[in-house]
Order: C-alpha cells, then structure tokens, then sequence
C-alpha cells in the first residue's frame, strides 16, 4: 500500500462531487481543484485537467451519471498519467455495473467483470460505499490489482434513522438487501424485516411480506438503491395496507431521476431521504467524515 506524502498530494473533482471534494480537502488539508468537463453537442467530452499535476492524486468522482462518467474517467486517469501522476487514488463513493455479476442468460456479458478488471488497470487505490455486491461477495474479486477500501454506510443510516424517527420498522425489499438492512437496524438498535421480491422487468416487480409486523408502525424501507423507484413503492404499498402509520424510504446511492422521484411521492412515501454518495435533493446522511477518515489512514 502507498501512503499519501501531504506535499506531492492534490485532490481533483468532477464538478457534482465539488462539494465533497472540498470538505474532504478541508478535513486533510490538502488543495481540491476542479476537473473541467465540456460536452460537445455530439455527445463527445473534452476533458481539461488542472494546471499543476501532483505526483499523488485523490481523484474524488461521481460514476452514477451514465456512461459518459466512464469515459471522462478514462480520459482523467490517462491525461494524469500523461502529466506525470504516478499514484492515483480514486474516491468513487458509488460503482456503477455492480448488479450484472452473472450472466442471467446466455451471451449476456458480465458487466461487473469487464467494468472492474478495467478500473484495477486504472487506479492504484480505491475507496467506494456499499457497492452492490450479491453472489460475488467481495469487491477484491472484482477489481483485482488495486487496494480497497469497501466502506459501510450503514452506521451512520442507522444511527440517523434512531435519532429521526419514532421507534421505526425497516423493511429491506429483497433478500440482497438483508446485509445492508440488517447491519442499519443493528446500528440504530432497530427491528427490520427483509421482504421477497420477484422482478419482472425494470420497472416491475412484485414484493411478499409478511404483513403481521407492520400494524400501526412507523415504517422505513431501507435499499442500496434505488432508480426508477418501483421497488419501494411497491414494498410501501403493502406496508399501508398492511397498517403502517407512515411509509418513509431511505437509500445509500439515489439514482432517482425526476420520473423515479414521482413513483416515490405517488406511493404516498412520505420522507425520502439518501446518502451524499450520489449528489441528489435528496441527500440527508453526509458521508465526508467516514471517506475523510479513511483517508487519513493514507497519509
Ligand atoms: C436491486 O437489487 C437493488 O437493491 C434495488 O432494489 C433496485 O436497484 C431498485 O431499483 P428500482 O428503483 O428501479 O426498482
């Protein structure tokens, strides 16, 4: 492991994590400099770096916006290199391309595989919240070659959710979400149940639960993530009918697009909260200390 020598260290941004760039900046005072992005009308992006290339660099970036974010990524990480970067640590609080570890029929390639045998070529460290791991259980497996950081976000739901709700039910929607579900209610000292859900296509999916445990509680469904939104209000759904005072959802990585935002609000969802992982309106749970203190260890 390569630790982070605070004189030849500058940390660089995409513009939507600009914000925890700088707190992060702040918190190991070091020097945050924004990464220029311009988007031609084709669809082509031109990359411009900062003036002054460190020798190590924490590049601090957000991966949820499509592919594009991939491809200015590979741009950044080669023209750093080009410039001189020998150490790159990469502070990318989501990963995309983590739910296609299998190939669920035949031809379909497995995006995980390929998206991080890619990203080990690239970076030298990485540090990541709660990536969607299911049948392939570590994030080492993924990308090899590369040192991880694989941090959990879970303490801090938790502990949020205990202090903002009133003795609330989690419900975790699926069986993938019972790690994340379970370590959040252990944290906030919480009862949760995980539900069963069947998906039949993007933008549906059924959900079983076991309706008992939800009469006149404050209920929260807890998920890794959510994108078009169809998986809480669904799973909030049952818990009204099933006698639920109020439905509330909470999500490390928010995806939701405006459309995803209005299944949420249509599902009668009344608080929808997330983690700064992906900068959203939603965002309520401020991860900085927790990536910051990993990074401490670094220098
Ligand atoms: C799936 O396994 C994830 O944990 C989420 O439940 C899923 O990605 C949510 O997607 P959507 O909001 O589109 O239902």
């Amino acid at each position: 492991m390569t630790f982070i020598n605070k004189r030849s260290c500058l940390i660089w941004s995409t513009e939507s994590h600009a914000l925890l760039a700088r707190n992060l900046a702040k918190s190991l005072s070091l020097e945050s400099q924004p990464v220029n992005i311009h988007h031609f009308p084709d669809g082509e992006s031109k990359v411009t770096l900062p003036d002054t290339s460190p020798s190590q660099l924490i590049l601090v970036t957000d991966l949820s916006q499509g592919n594009d974010a991939l491809i200015e990524l590979l741009f950044i990480i080669r023209g750093a290199r080009q410039q001189g970067v020998k150490h790159i640590i990469l502070v990318a609080p989501y990963l995309p391309y983590m739910r296609q570890d299998v190939a669920f029929h035949p031809g379909e390639v497995i995006s995980q595989q390929v998206f991080g045998s890619w990203l080990g070529e690239l970076t030298d460290t990485l540090i990541t919240v709660d990536p969607h791991l299911h049948r392939i259980n570590t994030l080492e497996a993924v990308i090899p070659e590369t040192h991880i950081f694989t941090l959990n976000a879970s303490p801090y739901i938790g502990q949020h959710l205990k202090s903002a709700y009133n003795n609330p039910l989690l419900i975790g929607p699926d069986n993938e979400s019972a790690q994340w579900v379970s370590s959040t209610a252990a944290a906030g000292k919480l009862d949760y149940h995980i539900a069963n859900k069947t998906r039949l296509g993007d933008k549906h999916v059924e959900i079983e639960i076991d309706v008992k445990q939800m009469s006149g509680r404050e209920v929260v469904i807890v998920d890794d993530m959510s994108s078009t939104g169809h998986t809480i209000a669904v799973a909030a759904q049952h818990a009204y009918n099933s006698g639920a005072t109020s439905v509330h959802a909470v999500i490390t990585h928010a995806l939701l697009t405006s459309e995803g935002m209005a299944v949420l609000k249509q599902a009668n969802i009344k608080n929808i909260e997330s983690t700064n992982t992906i900068p959203h309106s939603t965002n309520s749970i401020d991860l900085s200390n927790m990536l910051a203190a990993t990074l401490k260890t670094l220098l």
